[in-house]
């Protein structure tokens, strides 16, 4: 599946990703500027923060309490459509999913 990061200033990158893989993981594995990481998956640092486009939001879903709780520490604003990235595990149904990055991360 294709994931597409959108950068701050708009631009746009396409990364052809493995199914299975998290979002947080393609961003990581590709160097994508934004996108942290730092608890390797773990729903522990917040700093995977991204903000769905509202075209797969739906088929994302919402956070999980725990992860609600997470994007709460979140340095960027919260928007209805954030999630942790490196809990969005791609499928083939996920592809050409668009994410914007926010502002900073913790
Ligand atoms: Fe730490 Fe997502 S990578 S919460």
């Amino acid at each position: 599946p294709k994931v597409i990061f959108v950068a701050l200033d708009g631009s746009r990158r396409t990364i052809d990703a493995a199914v299975g893989d998290s979002v947080m993981a393609t961003a990581v594995k590709n160097g994508v500027p934004g996108i942290v990481g730092e608890c390797g998956g773990n729903l522990s640092c917040a700093t995977c923060h991204v903000y769905v486009d509202e075209d797969f939001a739906a088929l994302v879903g919402p956070p999980n309490d725990l992860e609600d709780d997470m994007l709460d520490l979140g340095v960027s604003d919260r928007r209805s459509t954030s999630r942790l990235s490196c809990q969005i595990k791609l499928t083939e149904a996920l592809d050409g999913i668009t994410v914007e990055l926010p502002e900073e991360q913790p």
